[in-house]
């Protein structure tokens, strides 16, 4: 037995040497020490041996217990200084090392000029209004004058969802909406997108934006409406920028007009960027027509308005001298980030 339990310290003491972890520590303390371990089944025997040998024998037995379970601490102190070492090793950050640059994606050119848009309206006391672009017959065509059959309505077909409702062509329902809503004084721009049913080309998009202006007030003169619109193309195309307003027509303004800049390439000469015109389309306006500000349930004896209607792209085409709409709605990084 003796023997036994010498070979016993010396095993354990070889396979302690080797183990790195401590699941290999505890698999040769349970070889050893568990409940079936070599060394208690050693201990079970002791009732077989000589009453004399008993004593001898059992405090060897306790050597070789203490002296392994004691190799078994030691080892489980320098497993978890070793575990701890390699953790911190592992967790250290080198603040040095370059970051990892992420591609940061930035403003949609429409994004950037529909922002100055609105500062500068915003910047003349101008709120901001929105309506749906599912809107109904109603306030799309019928409030704004145009009624069924009205030709003005061919110029401006749309996608119908049913026969009173459908994709607006146009940000002016936006108009009535506010006007049902509040009372004077009104001041709003209402940006938003818009539908119409054309073919896709250098300068039509069944997609595209409006901004539309609308202000009622007592006493607004169409002479209101042109200050305005001098301020927004001058802070809008510098400061040398001429406006220009021709007669027009809209059924929900009288009078109506269109309004041209002088052309920012050439300043009026003459280019292929206003088609040596020298002055470049850019909104619709007029004074609200009073059956409008009566379908808005405003009463035209007190109260008179300007409005506007802005083209997004069109806006856009010509600030960064763009000379096709396609590009806006393609994706292609190559143009997007040129601005
Ligand atoms: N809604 C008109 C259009 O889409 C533009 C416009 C708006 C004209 C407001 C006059 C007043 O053509």
């Amino acid at each position: 037995m003796k023997l036994q339990l010498e070979s016993i310290r010396n095993a354990a003491k070889d396979l302690l040497e080797k183990v790195s972890s401590k699941q290999e520590l505890e698999a040769v303390r349970i070889k050893f020490l568990g409940k079936k371990g070599e060394l208690t089944l050693i201990l079970r025997q002791m009732g077989s041996l000589h009453p004399e040998e008993r004593p001898k024998m059992g405090s060897l037995a306790n050597e070789v217990r203490e002296y392994i379970e004691a190799i078994i601490e030691k080892k489980t102190e320098e497993i978890e200084a070793s575990e701890r070492e390699s953790r911190i090793k592992a967790e250290t950050i080198d603040v040095t090392v370059p970051g990892i640059l992420h591609p940061l994606g930035h403003r949609h050119p429409l994004s950037i000029v529909l922002d100055e848009v609105k500062e500068i309206f915003l910047g003349m006391g101008f709120k901001i209004a929105t309506g749906p672009e599912i809107e109904w017959d109603y306030y799309n065509f019928e409030a704004l004058n145009i009624p069924k059959n009205h030709p003005a309505r061919d110029t401006q077909d749309t996608f119908y969802i049913t026969d009173n409702m459908l994709l607006r062509t146009q940000t002016s329902p936006v108009q009535i909406r506010v006007m049902e809503h509040s009372q004077p004084p009104i001041r709003i721009i209402a940006p938003g997108r818009v539908y119409r049913s054309d073919a896709i080309d250098a300068t039509h998009s069944p997609l595209f934006h409006q901004i539309e202006g609308l202000v009622v007030d007592k006493g607004v003169t169409m002479g209101d409406l042109k200050g305005i619109l001098m301020q927004f193309a001058q802070r809008m195309y510098g400061d040398n920028t001429k406006i220009r307003l021709r007669p027009h027509h809209f059924p929900f303004t009288e009078p109506s007009c269109e309004m041209d800049v002088s052309c920012f390439r050439c300043g009026g000469a003459g280019c292929p960027m206003c088609k040596n015109e020298g002055w470049i389309e850019i909104l619709g306006a007029g004074m609200v027509h009073p059956k409008v500000l009566e379908n808005g349930g405003i009463n035209p004896d007190i109260y008179s308005g300007y409005a506007f209607g802005v083209g997004l792209e069109r806006l856009t085409l010509f600030k960064y001298s763009i000379d096709d709409m396609r590009l806006f709605f393609e994706n292609d990084l190559k143009f997007l980030t040129q601005f």
